[in-house]
């Protein structure tokens, strides 16, 4: 059977790094591709960064391949012009994507290249599992005059289903980070996870978020699953990243209920200054098209050799500039390739 993949290349490097995927699922197995424009490239286009055709478009596909949005070229702060990340946040909204899995797991080959030492990180093998509809992103927000104002509102089905998610990704156990002594939307959502928990095997703890960051750092090899609202999953897991030793190690998946396609992207950026000189990392846009081959196509095995041969090519020496070393987006692919 084949699948349809609806890519998104975006903005800055994003077309870079997705013809890496592409030559890589190629060798994986047969998909059929549909390209379409998001983001600042969608801007340049029509004017707005998601068009309601890319939304249906992606809506029949089987899964969507997004590589990054965004650049200085639309960066502004007057609310009347389109940002290229509403693309992003539209797409989210639209597909009911409420569940963003961002699993941290540092490459043994890396392990000296992240800026925590050697012993801290090891054994580190930890999921983010951050709500992805709903919060602060989503609330009313405005300006008036002098005044602006972003509102941060949860429902209990909302964060009875991220907590159902956390609970099934757990292993170990689930910490729920929150800020509870200070917000509302923290009491209702500490609330509701303990409840969820109760139903549940596995042990849950909470940590307030600023501690949580701390924490992350000092003891990140005692985390498994970190189950946190929007703003505070966004924050967190660029965090995180630094323990596998750079952002552009780190993949993602959205997932919604299962009734339509999931999006699978790196969690870095668009990196403007370095768009076009085919040296970006590949490997975190790589990862998340071994989680779409995982959650989108059930093809476990794929996955596993996919994410075993990026492990080997680092083993191998493989470094890209944002680790200290040389190798072009290009020679990443290769090297990945000569070990699948
Ligand atoms: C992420 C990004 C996005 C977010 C931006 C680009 C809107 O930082 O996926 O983490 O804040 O969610
Ligand atoms: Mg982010």
């Amino acid at each position: 059977m084949s699948h349809t993949i609806l890519t998104l290349p975006g903005d800055g490097i994003g077309p870079e790094i997705l013809a890496s995927a592409r030559t890589v699922l190629d060798t994986l197995g047969h998909f059929e591709y549909e390209e379409q424009a998001l983001g600042g490239a969608s801007i340049d286009l029509h004017g707005t960064a998601l068009t309601d055709e890319v939304l249906d478009r992606c809506r029949a596909s089987d899964a969507v391949l997004l590589a990054a949005v965004g650049g200085p070229k639309w960066d502004t702060t007057d609310p009347s012009k389109p940002r290229p990340e509403q693309g992003l946040l539209g797409l989210r909204k639209g597909l009911g994507l409420f569940a963003n899995i961002r699993p941290v797991r540092p490459s043994p080959a890396l392990l000296d290249a992240s800026p925590l030492k050697r012993e801290r990180i090891e054994g580190t093998d930890l999921i983010v599992v951050r709500e992805l509809t709903g919060g602060i992103y989503f609330g009313d927000s405005g300006r008036d005059g002098d005044t602006a104002h972003d509102d941060c509102l949860y429902t209990v089905p909302e964060i009875e289903r991220i907590a159902k998610v956390g609970f099934e990704l757990a292993r170990r156990k689930v910490t729920s980070v929150d800020k509870a002594n200070v917000l509302e939307t923290s009491r209702l959502w500490r609330e509701t996870v303990t409840r969820v928990a109760e139903g549940e095997a596995k042990p849950l703890d909470h940590l307030l978020v600023d501690n949580a960051a701390m924490q992350l750092v000092s003891r990140p090899a005692d985390f498994d699953v970190i189950l946190t609202e929007n703003l505070f999953g966004d924050i967190l897991s660029d965090e995180a990243a630094m323990l596998t030793g750079s952002l552009g190690m780190l993949p993602s998946a959205s997932l919604g209920d299962r009734s339509g396609p999931g999006l699978f992207e790196p969690v870095h950026g668009s990196a403007p200054d370095i768009a076009g000189t085919g040296a970006a990392n590949p490997l975190a846009m790589l990862g998340s098209a071994a989680l779409m081959l995982r959650h989108a196509f059930g093809l476990e095995n794929e996955a596993g050799a996919l994410e075993s041969a990026i492990d080997s090519a680092l083993e191998a020496g493989l470094r890209t500039a944002d680790l200290g070393g040389s190798a072009t987006t290009e020679q990443a692919t290769k090297a990945v390739l000569e070990h699948l």
